[in-house]
């Protein structure tokens, strides 16, 4: 079970994978998280990332690739894993494939979401510093939370929420996003996930794109 998140800054890939990883029981691994790890330690590639992430740039991808083959190669990960965020270049992308026995990986889920709803969503966005969960900060609000409800972590905004780091990071993500569809859809891996439609929404297609990826009670359980 290896199954990929596709989508631009804000499409929920990091809301929908995380989800997945666990329904299905496998490693949720997450580039953008790692690397935000990397940061709050102080390691070497944090130093080396924290720049191109705050201007809304791609982190090289001899690191990046690095890193993630690392990470997947890890216990927890030979069951399967949901990647979010990677990969998000065609060399990335290749460079996974050659990593992978038996075919590559399994699926692709593209998360279709229009421009206007990402900067929307990104400007109304918190994180947990500790376990990276995005949430709505409107709805937390509304509901008096100051803490992450599933950790109990600090919320803080992502410097690279800043309506200028945020079009940039469209800009940037914009046509590797579209090579990386094309490459996955020639394949015959690729689903389109109508991402506009809120979170239950959007889980539920998710859950119907991995049906048959996963144990007959599990997938009754993620749709359910
Ligand atoms: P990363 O952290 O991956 O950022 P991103 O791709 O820009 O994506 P986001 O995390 O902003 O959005 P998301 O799709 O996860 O949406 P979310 O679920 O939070 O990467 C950060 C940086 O790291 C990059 O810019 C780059 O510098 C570097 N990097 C990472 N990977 C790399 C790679 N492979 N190669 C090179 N560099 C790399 O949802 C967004 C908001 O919307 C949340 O508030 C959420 O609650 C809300 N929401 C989610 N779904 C819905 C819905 N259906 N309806 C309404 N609201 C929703
Ligand atoms: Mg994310
Ligand atoms: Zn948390």
């Amino acid at each position: 079970m290896r199954i990929i998140f596709l989508g631009l800054a804000g499409a929920g890939k990091g809301t929908q994978a995380k989800v997945a990883a666990e329904h299905m029981g496998v490693a949720f691994v997450s580039s953008g998280d790692l690397f935000r790890f990397h940061q709050a330690e102080g390691t070497p590639l944090g130093l080396l990332a924290k720049g191109y992430m705050e201007r809304g740039e791609l982190v090289p991808d001899d690191v990046t690739i690095k890193m993630i083959l690392e990470r997947i190669g890890q216990e927890d990960a030979k069951k399967g894993f949901v990647l979010d965020g990677f990969p998000r270049t065609l060399r990335q992308a290749g460079a996974l494939d050659r990593a992978l026995k038996e075919g590559g990986i399994d699926a692709a889920l593209y998360v279709k979401v229009r421009e206007e709803e990402l900067v929307r969503r990104l400007s109304d966005r918190v994180s947990c510093r500790r376990c990276g969960t995005p949430y709505q900060k409107e709805l937390l609000d509304a509901q008096g939370v100051r803490k992450c409800p599933s950790c109990g972590g600090e919320l803080y905004q992502r410097p690279d929420d800043q309506p200028e780091v945020v079009r940039r990071r469209l800009q940037v993500q914009r046509p590797e996003i579209a090579s990386l569809v094309g490459y996955y859809a020639s394949q015959g891996k690729l689903t389109e996930i109508e991402g506009e439609q809120g979170v239950e929404g959007v889980a539920r297609e998710v859950s119907r794109a991995l049906s048959k990826y996963a144990s007959p009670a599990k997938t009754k359980r993620a749709i359910s």
